[in-house]
């Protein structure tokens, strides 16, 4: 059977995931793509917290970027260092040397995405994406390609897992704020810096993506009015219960006469409707399509495995070459000339 030599660089919560799956798993791979995905080098940067993290085949784990970027028998990489450089700078290096990407990073794609697109285009390369929005919801497959028959018209979405779970925890157990957020950060939900998480922004990054993909609004994510969970109080998710609510952080995208409408902001939500039953690190989205109408994803956002799997089927798609079909739609929204998005004051 043929083989795709893999490398994944930033072996942290995700990165070992991905490697678990690929080592525990070759069968799925192999039954999915006709083809072993071969897990040949994997970087990190603390290689001790690295070994004590996951087991790795000998040879496998450097701290050396230069050993993959080296190898041209490496042709995709899972890139699943946060934040902004030195990802990008990475990333760039990775495109340059011929490889295909895959990614977790949203912050990166919200930030740059016009900037990496337009290069990995110029190169012949692709960048895949799904587990950036909704951790293992496949939300980026569903709209740009399963529903591209569609006009969305609104996207709802409760996008983070870490503010969802923080909000949920208060309102069934009344727990301590600050005590869950430690414990959304141990559980491998968080972010690096957690204020991205509770004050709006990784939603907003979701949501900016999203309606590049299901609108072909080229957003700044800093344009989109956001207010995060920090500011609530416990006793307004009780006030909230007590007159039949939930209150959720819920990222929002309406196309109405006067243009597209975006917020996150914590929405109050009647109880027993879907997006309020929403809970802990799951995330979920209500679409509405012209054609198929309503249309609800739901699971895990969040978390070391859900994540996994998005980033080894964007793999999996890389190594087959179906990750394109994504990448034709963004390339329809080129940088070159960008659709406008109306944003509402
Ligand atoms: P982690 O912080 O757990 O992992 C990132 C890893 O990258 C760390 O181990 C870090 O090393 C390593 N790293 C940083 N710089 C370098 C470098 N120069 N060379 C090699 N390795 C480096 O984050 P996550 O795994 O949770 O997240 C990774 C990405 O996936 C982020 O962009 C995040 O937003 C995204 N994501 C995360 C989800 C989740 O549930 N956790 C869900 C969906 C997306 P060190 O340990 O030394 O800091
Ligand atoms: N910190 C993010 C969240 C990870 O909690 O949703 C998934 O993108």
């Amino acid at each position: 059977m043929e083989k795709t030599n893999i490398a994944i660089v930033g072996l942290g919560t995700v990165g070992s995931g991905v490697a678990r799956l690929l080592l525990d798993h070759g069968d799925r791979t192999a039954r999915h793509a006709g083809r072993t995905l071969w897990l040949r080098k994997a970087v990190a940067r603390d290689l001790a917290k690295a070994a004590a993290r996951i087991d790795l085949p000998e040879g496998v784990l450097t701290d050396s970027i230069d050993e993959v970027v080296d190898d041209p028998e490496i042709t995709v990489v899972a890139q699943l260092i946060g934040g902004l450089e030195p990802a990008r700078s990475i990333m760039l290096r990775l495109l340059e040397s011929g490889k295909d990407i895959v990614t977790a990073n949203k912050a990166l794609l919200a930030e740059h995405g016009p900037e990496l697109f337009d290069r990995a285009r110029q190169l012949g390369r692709s960048i895949a994406f799904e587990a950036s929005v909704a951790g293992g919801i496949p939300i980026i497959a569903n709209i740009s390609q399963c529903l591209s028959a569609n006009q969305l018209q609104s996207l709802e979405g409760i996008l983070n897992g870490t503010s969802n779970f923080i909000v949920s925890q208060m309102d069934e157990f009344g727990s301590n704020y600050a005590e869950v957020v430690k414990t959304a950060q141990e559980l491998g939900y968080a972010e690096a810096d957690p204020t991205m998480d509770v004050d709006g922004t990784d939603a907003a990054q979701k949501l900016a993506i999203l309606a590049h993909l299901a609108f072909g609004a080229a957003v700044d994510w800093n344009d989109i009015p956001k207010v995060g969970i920090d500011g609530l109080d416990p006793v307004d998710l009780r006030y909230a219960r007590e007159l039949g609510y939930r209150i959720k952080l819920l990222a929002v995208a309406n196309l109405t006469d006067d243009g597209l409408e975006l917020s996150v902001s914590p929405t109050l939500l009647k109880i027993g409707t879907p997006l309020a039953e929403v809970r802990n690190a799951f995330n979920a989205i209500r679409a509405i399509g012209d054609a198929v109408g309503p249309v609800f994803f739901h699971g895990l956002g969040a978390g070391q495995m859900p994540t996994a799997s998005a980033v080894v089927a964007d793999l999996i798609d890389t190594a087959v070459g179906r990750t394109k079909l994504t990448f034709q739609t963004l390339e329809y929204f080129s940088s070159d000339n960008p659709p406008r998005a109306i944003l509402r004051d």
